[in-house]
């Protein structure tokens, strides 16, 4: 047999090892099928030499907003999805947003369905974020979901007041997910410490992007982390908290985890790079600052990233996507909407940052040997960055891990000569106008991304060679618990007692 594509001369990288160049990779009607020594090349046989660069799994974001309502200076399928593929990321799983008017979800997906079918560049899922369950949702049409249209993860909010959920009603959709197995994703910021804040800080004319920051502390994601949690623990179900950015909700986390609570945790890029100076003002530009507003917000000091690096490193954060949730800055109802007659006001800012296509250099930037330097080791970047997420949503055994049988989804890195990659935004292949990252360094950048056995990526021979279209809707499977189990007793709980009720 020929294979159609074989990729030699590179470390290859697993969640478990990195492989010596040596092994190839062979590839057969978009499957690897085989790894394995000098590999036979037939006359159709496509060669491509890594060069001793790192060959990773292609990455798989699993928190992307594009042509959402609430971003409609953001990205489309179209561009969001080709910046994806440009940064190495070969599957995205972006949202299908419920809005609280909407009594079914139906109309809400053909919607979305609508505006990505046939106008991705890569691969794609969809999560659902619910904002008004009915019995109808959740006994109906979460379970159609699930079958018919693979899609198995919802993602709730615990804060802004259009999406908001209560108590209660997170407490139902937990235990309608856990019957389907569905994971559930959790935004966890308390709601009324930040309002209280809001309107002391507008009372005081603390309007500047700036004040975004002070307006949602740590402590209020540590509470709603810790209040997800026990939630989840008293239903048994599982959950995953999203985009988390601060260290006592992260400890919560890690003692749930140390207890086998299927508990996951999320960060992003920003959380790891990016401080609450960013919000500032600059010299030439007063709203500068209105650029980096995101939620949970960029923190203070430089020990709160030490902090996020320390936990993807020690594994108590499951998967590292990007929340790309960009909206422009220098257009009419873009980030600038918080800019009222000349007068700032913060809470207007659409919130969220690009990232969909600096994720993974911004990780694989300190990815590599420990005692080099770097913050966590290459197979740690791929269990993050790919094989975790995959697993988390459905995907094992089609993406995030080179095996036989795997999607042949495949990122080979650049070995840069000089200093690195300087990251501008004019670089980018998203539809905003800036990058949180302008001018920062990162060691290497995708050299090639393949999707499916096809190069869709070529930095240096046409940059992006892949088409709209390329991209194929996955129908996801049930997500698989990564860390801890089901059917822990409850602390102070008596033996049996939920079997009373549950
Ligand atoms: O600021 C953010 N992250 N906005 C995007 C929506 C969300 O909460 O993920
Ligand atoms: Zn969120
Ligand atoms: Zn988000
Ligand atoms: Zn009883």
């Amino acid at each position: 047999m020929d294979f159609d594509l074989v990729v030699k001369n590179g470390f290859i990288v697993t969640a478990a090892e990195v492989h010596p160049p040596g092994l190839e990779i062979g590839v057969k009607n978009g499957k690897i099928s085989c790894i394995g020594v000098g590999l036979p090349q037939g006359p159709n046989t496509k060669v491509i030499d890594a060069e001793g660069g790192y060959i990773t799994p292609g990455g798989v974001d699993s928190h992307v907003h594009l042509s959402q309502r609430n971003c409609p200076t953001g990205d489309n399928w179209e561009t969001g999805s080709r910046s994806a593929i440009a940064g190495g990321t070969t599957t995205i799983i972006a949202f299908v947003s419920q809005e609280k008017t909407n009594d079914s979800l139906i109309p809400v997906l053909r919607d979305y369905q609508a505006k990505s079918t046939d106008q991705s560049y890569s691969d794609y899922g969809f999560h659902m974020i619910l904002t008004n369950p009915n019995k109808t949702i959740l006994e109906k049409e979460l379970p159609m979901l699930a079958k018919e249209e693979g899609i198995t993860s919802v993602k709730l909010y615990m804060t802004y007041e259009p999406m908001k959920l209560s108590d209660r009603q997170l407490l139902d959709i937990m235990t309608a997910c856990r019957a389907l197995g569905m994971t559930t994703m959790i935004h966890a910021e308390n709601s009324d410490m930040i309002d209280l804040i809001i309107e002391r800080l507008e009372a005081r004319g603390h309007t500047e992007p700036y004040f975004h920051a002070f307006a949602r502390p740590q402590l209020a994601e540590a509470e709603a982390s810790y209040r997800a949690i026990c939630l989840a623990e008293i239903i048994d179900a599982p959950v995953l908290l999203v985009h988390m950015s601060s260290e006592t909700a992260l400890q919560h986390v890690r003692a749930a985890q140390g207890r086998l609570l299927p508990i996951h945790a999320e960060t992003c890029p920003q959380y790891l790079y990016l401080l609450s100076e960013k919000l500032k003002k600059t010299e030439d530009d007063h709203y500068h600052g209105a650029k980096s507003v995101c939620s949970p917000p960029l923190r203070h000091e430089p020990s709160d990233l030490d902090c996020l690096w320390q936990n993807v490193a020690n594994g108590t954060i499951t998967t590292f996507s990007s929340d790309h949730a960009p909206s422009k800055y220098n257009v009419p109802g873009g980030k600038r909407l918080g800019l009222i007659n000349g007068i700032p006001k913060f809470t207007k800012i659409p919130n969220g940052l690009p990232g969909v296509e600096t994720r993974m250099p911004l990780l694989f930037n300190r990815a590599g040997r420990i005692e080099q330097g770097n913050r966590i080791t290459m197979p740690r970047f791929v269990q993050v960055t790919a094989t975790n997420p995959a697993k988390l949503y459905g995907l094992d055994g089609i993406k995030g891990s080179i095996a036989p049988g795997y999607d042949a989804d495949l990122v080979i890195w650049s070995i840069e000569k000089e200093n690195g990659v300087t990251i501008t935004n004019s670089m980018l292949h998203h539809d905003i106008d800036y990058t949180p990252y302008e001018g920062m360094t990162v060691k290497s950048w995708p050299r090639y991304t393949i999707l499916r056995g096809n190069v869709v990526w070529d930095r240096d021979n046409g940059g992006l060679i892949g088409k709209m279209g390329d991209g194929k809707y996955l129908k996801r499977g049930k997500g698989q618990i990564l860390n801890g189990r089901t059917g822990n007793p409850v602390k102070g709980m008596a033996t049996g007692e939920r079997e009373h009720w549950a």
